[in-house]
Order: structure tokens, then C-alpha cells, then sequence
């Protein structure tokens, strides 16, 4: 089987083979202390070889609680937000069909809450499920997030309302800390069905935990697969020489980039599966790089939809920007343009092509166009839509962003800018101490 591919061969107008060596001692001599766990933040380095080390009892812990559940619920609701929200909503939306909670064979519908402040978006979620066979799965390391806890006290009534006290628990599960924390108290003292995060484990780099796994598992996702190709490309990222290490490669082109004065980095999808993907690493890079006045603000377009927009500012605007496009080789359906009788749309010259032919044609000829606009690109290929790949993906981007915050010179592994803005909305909010 194909592996997930990183192309550069258009960055070399802009990041020359002198470029390259400049990096190559930092990034041998940061891959030891990762290794090492002497980096920064080395306290959250349990991702590093979580993959490989993953517990075959809870993997079926998971798996069994993920069957009864999706016997016993019509619909899921999924709490949790930042990094207890976007991996699993990425794996679910790249992995199922886009309409699957249309779909009137698709169960058990899953729904997302607890990552906005919305009570139209909490009713209208409220007024949807009513009536059918509903399980919660509510996600938080800290346990005190107030998006999720808030909704959770909401949806929690509701569930005691519908079921009763006692039935409702059976439909609750809880993925937080192991000892600590509102939620983990709540659980233990409801006695909800609770999966543990480990304590070494941020929450961007949580998606192979409980965190990911189980909304992955409720969704009917094979996560063996999902985690056979992470512990895969845990291996294969585990080489000290960048030019042979294609998350070590990413890392060094984007600093490299980002020293040339390239501060944004667009990650380009070309199917409609990957928003959310890009939405995961927006996080994972944001968050891990955007410390002490340095990082490269990570932003995404979806195309070719976003061709229609912003490709004129991509094209032509500041050259202040790059771009990674994420391409899926095979899909999974053939579409081919008909023949119509008479020629009146002008369309006969893709008569028998493909759809994904077209759209490969159309991301080869935007990233030729933008190339030639100035803006340097590179490519990630996904060979299929299947779980193996995207664990691949996942695990990537995980040692690349290490990689990329250390060579900056931050610690890509805390987030202490995320507090600001929670101390004033306390204090705005009349909570106690605030
Ligand atoms: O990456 C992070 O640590 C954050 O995005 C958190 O995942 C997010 O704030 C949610 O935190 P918690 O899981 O504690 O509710």
C-alpha cells in the first residue's frame, strides 16, 4: 500500500539547497533531545510513541463500548473543544460519507456541541434529537472548560429528563484526567462509563488517545487501522537526518519559509472531506508556534470552492504567504461528464472525463499558477480515504510541528496564551476568585 507522500519539488525557486544545510545540524541535534526528552515541554512528549504503545485492552475497551453504544443510540452527541473536539471531528468527517447523517442506513448520527457558546445552536441541537435514542460521549482533560462544561450541565438535564437518572448515566461517557478535575469527580461520583487522558499528553496531540479514539470508534471508524498507520509512521519519522524524514522535511521547508519573511502557510485542500483536517492542524500549528511574537499563522482554503474567493488575494496579493495542498489521490466514486445531445454548454471536450480527473487537473494548475504568482508550494498526497492513511497524516504533523516550534525556539508543547482571554471573560462573568 501507498504511503500518505510529501512533494517539494516546486520550493526550490525559493528554498535553495544552501538553505537546507543551514538547518540540518539544529534539526539532528533536536531530534536527540526529543528523543531524549530534553526538549522544552519534554513533560508532554506521550504522543511521541503513543502509537506503538497504545494498550491492546483499552483498544478493546473502545471498541466494546463503542458497539453497545452504537446498538443501544440513534444519535451521539460529541462534547468537547480546541484539541477534545477537532481530531475526532477530522477523522469523522475525512472517513464518512459527507451526507452520513442524512443517510437513512447511517447510524449511530453523530453531533458535535461543546466547542461554542451558542444557545440557538444548543436548542436547535436540543429540538433535533428529541425523541430518539441518544448517548453522550463528553470530552475534557481539565474538566472545567467552560464551553463544554456549560453545555454539558444543559445536556445532562435533558438526558435525566428524558431517561431518568439512572438510565441516563448508562448513556454518558466521560474522557478526562484519571484523578483530577470536575469531570473526573462527576463521573466517579454518577459512576459514568470514563476513559482516562494521559497526563503527558496535550490536548492538540490527543487524537490517538481516548480523546479521539472513542468518538472515532462510536462513529463506526476502524481506529486499528487508524493507529496502524500512526505507529507506522511513528517508525518512519523516527529518522535523525531531515532529508530522509519527510515531517523533519516540512518543519525545515516552512522555517525556512517563515526566516524569508512567508509568515502565513495556507494549507490548500482539495476535497471537500478535508476541512476539518485542516481546521485539526490549524490548531496543532497555531497553538504550538504562536509564542513569544514568532510563529507562521497556519490558514486554510478549501477548493476549488475557495478559488472563488480568495485565489484572487493568493494570486496577487502580499507575497507574504505559502502553501501546502492536500491532495487525495483515489476517491472512492467514478463520475464521469455525460454525453448530451447538441454541444450547448460547450462542454464536450470533457465528455467521458472523470470528475476527479478535473479536479486533479484543477489543483495542477493552481499550484503551477500560484507558483508562478510567487508564492512557494508544496503538496501532501493522500493515497486513499481510509483510516491507515490518516493516521499517517495525524502522526506527520504531530512530529513535524515538534520540529518546527523547536527550531523557532519556542515551546511547542504549552499554551499559555489561551488563558487571557478566559481570565477576562471570568471576571466579567462574576466567577468567584476571578
Ligand atoms: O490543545 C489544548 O490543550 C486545548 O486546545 C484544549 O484541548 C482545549 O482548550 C480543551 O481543553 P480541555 O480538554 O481541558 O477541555
Amino acid at each position: 500500500m501507498k504511503d500518505i507522500q510529501l512533494h517539494t519539488t516546486h520550493i526550490k525557486r525559493f528554498v535553495k539547497a544552501a538553505d537546507l544545510k543551514t538547518v540540518m545540524a539544529p534539526a539532528r541535534m533536536i531530534h536527540r533531545v526529543i528523543e531524549r526528552r530534553e526538549c522544552p515541554g519534554s513533560d508532554f512528549l506521550g504522543w511521541l510513541h503513543l502509537p506503538s504503545s497504545l494498550p491492546e485492552a483499552l483498544i478493546k475497551d473502545i471498541e466494546r463500548t463503542a458497539t453497545q453504544v452504537r446498538q443501544d443510540a440513534d444519535c451521539v452527541l460529541v462534547l468537547g473543544i480546541g484539541g477534545s473536539y477537532l481530531g475526532s471531528r477530522a477523522a469523522i468527517e475525512f472517513l464518512k460519507p459527507a451526507f452520513a447523517n442524512e443517510c437513512k442506513d447511517e447510524f449511530p448520527k453523530i453531533y458535535f456541541a461543546g466547542h461554542n457558546l451558542s444557545a440557538d445552536y444548543v436548542a436547535e441541537l436540543l429540538a433535533l434529537i428529541k425523541g430518539r435514542r441518544v448517548a453522550v460521549n463528553v470530552i475534557s482533560k481539565s474538566g472545567t472548560t467552560t464551553e463544554t462544561a456549560v453545555v454539558f450541565r444543559i445536556i445532562k438535564q435533558w438526558m435525566e429528563k428524558a431517561y431518568g437518572r439512572e438510565k441516563a448515566r448508562e448513556r454518558i461517557i466521560c474522557t478526562t484526567d484519571a484523578h483530577q478535575g470536575a469531570l473526573r469527580r462527576l463521573a466517579d461520583e454518577e459512576g459514568y462509563k470514563s476513559f482516562v487522558i494521559p497526563d503527558d499528553v496535550g490536548g492538540r496531540f490527543s487524537v490517538l488517545t481516548p480523546v479521539g479514539l472513542v468518538p472515532i470508534a462510536l462513529a463506526g471508524i476502524d481506529i486499528r487501522q487508524l493507529v496502524k498507520g500512526a505507529a507506522d509512521f511513528e517508525k518512519k519519522c523516527s529518522e535523525p537526518d531531515p532529508r530522509r524524514n519527510m515531517a523533519y522535511r516540512y518543519a525545515a521547508v516552512r522555517h525556512i519559509l517563515g526566516a524569508k519573511g512567508k509568515d502565513i502557510e495556507i494549507m490548500s485542500t482539495m476535497h471537500p472531506s478535508l476541512r476539518y483536517l485542516s481546521e485539526w492542524w490549524k490548531q496543532l500549528f497555531g497553538e504550538s508556534e504562536g509564542k513569544k511574537h514568532k510563529g507562521i499563522f497556519p490558514a486554510a482554503c478549501d477548493f476549488t470552492t475557495d478559488l472563488h474567493s480568495l485565489g484572487q488575494l493568493i494570486q496577487d496579493g502580499k507575497r507574504n504567504i505559502f502553501e501546502t495542498f492536500l491532495v487525495v489521490e483515489k476517491e472512492r466514486a467514478r463520475m464521469t461528464v455525460p454525453r448530451l445531445t447538441g454541444n450547448r454548454d460547450g462542454l464536450d471536450f470533457l465528455i467521458g472525463k472523470d470528475l476527479s480527473f478535473i479536479n486533479r487537473m484543477a489543483y495542477e494548475g493552481t499550484a503551477s499558477a500560484h507558483h508562478d504568482g510567487g508564492v512557494p508550494t508544496m503538496t501532501i498526497s493522500i493515497p486513499e480515504r481510509t483510516a491507515y492513511h490518516l493516521g499517517q497524516l495525524f502522526y506527520f504533523f504531530e512530529k513535524a510541528v515538534a520540529m518546527s516550534g523547536l527550531l523557532l525556539g519556542v515551546n511547542p508543547f504549552n499554551q499559555p496564551g489561551v488563558e487571557a482571554y478566559k481570565k477576562k471573560m471570568f471576571k466579567l462573568l462574576g466567577k468567584p476568585g476571578a
